[in-house]
């Protein structure tokens, strides 16, 4: 057993509750299918389920406007519902975090409606008013596609309420002391409940000052710091994780001098892994590791490829926007914001050599990874959809009516239904039985990288291997030593790598060996993990 943190060194599962199973035929996914499934999300390795936001909510922001901090959204179920599945969860040894959503919340939340309808209400001042549009113009604006400004005029309150998001989810107000007393209150009343921590959704946003971007304020991170207390004096054990979608040098401050986060997002280093596969060339992963500055004891990355959102380019050049765009998002189609709304196997062709090489590649590299459900068996979008939808289709369990998830005539979403990513050839219970599937693949990587102390949560030392496409790095932890090359380009290779000693491959399942004093040559996209004695 090893003495870190459990976080540090975790493989996480992101779970959207509407899109797993359907118990009752409404065609919803719920608490008690996706019950039913826990086995299934066992099986593929991981320890702890992120749940994605399952409060009661109009859903204009799937949820992640929340119009109720303590329910749950009738679709899913009951707080007993929940109850239950965390306990399944927990009796087969997989945790549960939470979305919880601080910076804004639904106009449907009884605090904005009282806030519009009376200027008197204790409420009024949850929210952030104004006459004029004109305040804070340093923020920026970041669902660019839809909203003009952040400021939406409420005929009702006859004022400007402030929104860094949809004009359906106004931002609380992080100056009135009472809003901390109701959100740390939020909080206790899900840890109490025995969950494990949080996703602290959109956290950058919560303060907003003249003559600033309104973003990463210290007034903000001041806040942070009171949530770490309450988790460290009342629920140790259980970890906070911080979504801020910025840079290295500007995430540092989410995790204080280890009082704040113990775990953040790792944004920038998502499209650059993309970035490198299709360019051929390893530069921007070693770039922006160097540009990442040493975290604090007890605290770590969180590392994905994919999740329920586009795949963001808000941490890139606008440059290499431009030609992320071109190469992974060739229909305009695909583009939405400052992204791109697709999913992992089509973004890479549905060509394996490529998927493994990249899900190698992630799951090696330093950070504690998220897996999003639907992507262990290669699950395709549907761009035809509204919003970022066509990733969050249902899961597609077999080729039986509606993919299995659901017996109702009409699922909340299509199922996906086009020719190469079919429900009806593309399914969990086809790839169970072949061992070469996507699936089979991703429980073999997820279990190759727990078995090593040094690929869960080891040091990292870049091997040179004088060659732009190969990259190969060393993650060590005591004696445990692994060796991890790629070929990023589709010519075969020599690696520049020579073993001293014999060497096993630990992701060939025949554990294919390398003799000592001879160079290994790559074939193209192949990636070694190579257990070093
Ligand atoms: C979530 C998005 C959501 C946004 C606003 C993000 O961080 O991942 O899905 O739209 O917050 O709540």
């Amino acid at each position: 057993m090893s003495d870190k943190p459990w976080y540090q060194e975790a493989v996480f599962f992101e779970l959207n509750i509407r899109a797993y199973r359907d118990s009752n035929g409404d065609g919803i996914g719920d608490f008690r299918g996706a019950i039913d499934k826990l086995d299934y999300i066992r099986s593929l390795g991981v320890d702890c389920i992120w749940v994605q936001p399952m409060y009661p909510s109009p859903l204009k922001d799937d949820g992640y406007d929340v119009a109720d901090y303590t329910g749950i959204l009738p679709d899913f179920g009951t707080l007993d519902d929940f109850r239950a599945f965390l306990d399944a969860a927990h009796a087969r040894g997989l945790r549960v975090v939470t979305d919880l959503v601080m910076n804004h919340c639904s106009e449907e939340h009884a605090w904005f409606q009282a806030a519009r309808q009376d200027r008197h209400s204790p409420y009024r001042d949850y929210f952030v008013w104004s006459d004029t549009p004109e305040k804070y113009s340093g923020a920026r604006i970041i669902f660019l596609d839809v909203e003009p400004s952040n400021w939406t005029y409420d005929e009702v309150a006859g004022q400007y309420f402030w929104h860094r998001f949809y004009a359906s989810q106004p931002d609380l107000n992080y100056e009135n002391p009472a809003v901390h007393e109701e959100m740390l209150n939020v909080l206790r009343f899900w840890l109490d409940m025995g969950i494990d921590g949080f996703r602290a959704d959109a956290v950058p946003y919560l303060y907003e000052r003249e003559g600033t971007n309104s973003e990463n304020l210290p007034e903000t991170h001041e806040f942070l710091k009171k949530v770490r207390r309450l988790v460290d004096e009342e629920y140790p054990g259980r970890v906070i994780i911080a979504e801020a979608n910025q840079w290295p040098e500007d995430l540092l401050p989410y995790f204080g001098d280890g009082d704040e986060f113990h775990v953040c997002f790792h944004f920038p280093i998502m499209p650059r892994l993309f970035m490198a596969l299709k360019s051929g060339d390893k530069t921007p992963i070693i770039d922006i590791l160097a540009r990442t500055p040493p975290i604090p004891p007890g605290a770590q990355w969180m590392t994905f490829l994919r999740n329920h959102d586009e795949l963001t380019l808000e941490m890139v050049t606008p440059e290499e926007r431009q030609w992320m765009w071109e190469q992974y998002a060739p229909d305009p189609r695909m583009r939405l914001n400052m992204g791109i709304r697709r999913r992992l196997t089509p973004l890479l062709d549905n060509d394996k050599r490529r998927w493994l090489a990249l899900n190698a590649l992630f799951l090696s590299l330093p950070g504690t990874p998220i897996l999003y459900y639907g992507d262990e068996i290669g699950m395709g979008e549907n761009i035809w959809l509204d919003d970022r939808h066509g990733v969050r289709t249902p899961m597609q369990w077999s080729a039986a009516t509606n993919a299995g998830f659901s017996e109702a005539e009409k699922t909340y979403q299509p199922v996906i239904d086009d020719a190469e990513y079919s429900y009806r050839h593309l399914n969990v219970a086809a790839q169970e039985t072949d061992a070469n599937s996507y699936l089979n693949w991703t429980r073999y990587l997820v279990a190759a990288r727990q078995a090593q102390p040094a690929l869960r949560a080891g040091t990292l030392a870049w091997v040179e291997t004088g060659h732009a496409a190969v990259l190969a790095f060393r993650r060590a932890e005591g004696d445990n030593r692994v060796l991890c090359v790629f070929n990023l380009s589709d010519t075969a290779r020599p690696s520049g790598i020579i073993p001293a000693t014999t060497q096993t491959d630990l992701l060939s399942r025949d554990k294919r060996s390398f003799p000592a004093g001879e160079e290994i040559h790559l074939s193209p996209y192949e990636c070694l993990w190579l257990l070093e004695n």
